[in-house]
C-alpha cells in the first residue's frame, strides 16, 4: 500500500544522512572514509581521536533511526517495521556516498529504542557486557544485533521480530570485512588506532 511506500521513503531518506562524514568534515578532520575501517560510523569517527564527535555521531545516527519509526507510529500506524529496516538500509547504502555508508549499528539501536524500548534496555546491557569482555566494537555490535530479535520476542514484542531479523542480516553483511579481520586476528580493539 501507499503507506508502506511512504514509510520506506521516510526511513531510507533520513537513514541516508551521513552524519559521521558531515561532522568530521565540518570539524576539519578530513574524510573519515580514508582512515581505520573506512566506515562513516561512530567507531571509525572515534579513530580520528575526537570523542565528542564520535558521541555526536552515535546520537544523530540513532536519532535518524528513531525519528521515522516514531513518525510512522503516529501517522502511518502499522508501517513502523518497514521504516525501521529502511532507516538502517539508508545508513548502510546511502545514495549520497555511492551506496556505501556505515554498518548500521547505531541506527539499529535508535530504531529498537522507538520500536520496543524495554528490549533496547536489555540489548544495551548485552552490548556493554560484550564490549567490556571483548574490547572490540564490531564483536559487541554483531552479538547485540543477533540477540535483539530474541530479546524482543522474549519480552513480548512479536511484531518487531521480523524487522529486527532483517536489520541483523543487513548489519552482519556490513561487517564482512570485520569478520575477516577477526578470523585473521587483526581486528583492532577500542582505543587502539585501527
Ligand atoms: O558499529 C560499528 C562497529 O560494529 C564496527 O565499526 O569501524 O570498527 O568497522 P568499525
Amino acid at each position: 500500500t501507499i503507506e508502506v511506500l511512504w514509510a520506506a521513503l521516510l526511513g531510507f531518506g533520513l537513514g541516508s544522512i551521513p552524519f559521521g562524514l558531515i561532522l568530521t568534515r565540518a570539524a576539519g578532520l578530513g574524510d573519515v572514509r580514508q582512515i581505520g575501517s573506512g566506515s562513516i560510523g561512530a567507531t571509525n569517527v572515534l579513530r580520528t581521536g575526537n570523542k565528542g564527535l564520535a558521541a555526536a555521531t552515535v546520537l544523530l545516527d540513532a536519532a535518524k533511526g528513531a525519528v521515522p519509526v516514531l513518525a510512522c507510529a503516529q501517522w502511518l500506524p502499522g508501517t513502523e517495521g518497514v521504516a525501521a529496516v529502511a532507516a538502517v538500509a539508508g545508513h548502510c547504502f546511502t545514495p549520497w556516498l555511492m551506496f556505501k555508508g556505515g554498518k548500521g549499528f547505531a541506527t539499529a539501536a535508535g530504531v529498537l529504542l522507538a520500536l520496543a524500548w524495554p528490549a533496547m534496555l536489555v540489548c544495551a546491557a548485552i552490548w556493554a557486557a560484550t564490549l567490556a569482555l571483548s574490547r572490540i566494537s564490531s564483536v559487541s555490535s554483531m552479538v547485540t544485533v543477533v540477540a535483539a530479535p530474541v530479546v524482543a520476542w522474549a519480552l513480548g514484542y512479536p511484531a518487531v521480530v521480523a524487522p529486527l531479523v532483517a536489520i541483523a542480516a543487513i548489519v552482519l553483511v556490513q561487517h564482512r570485512a570485520n569478520i575477516g579481520r577477526l578470523m585473521r586476528g587483526e581486528e583492532p580493539k577500542v582505543g587502539s588506532k585501527g
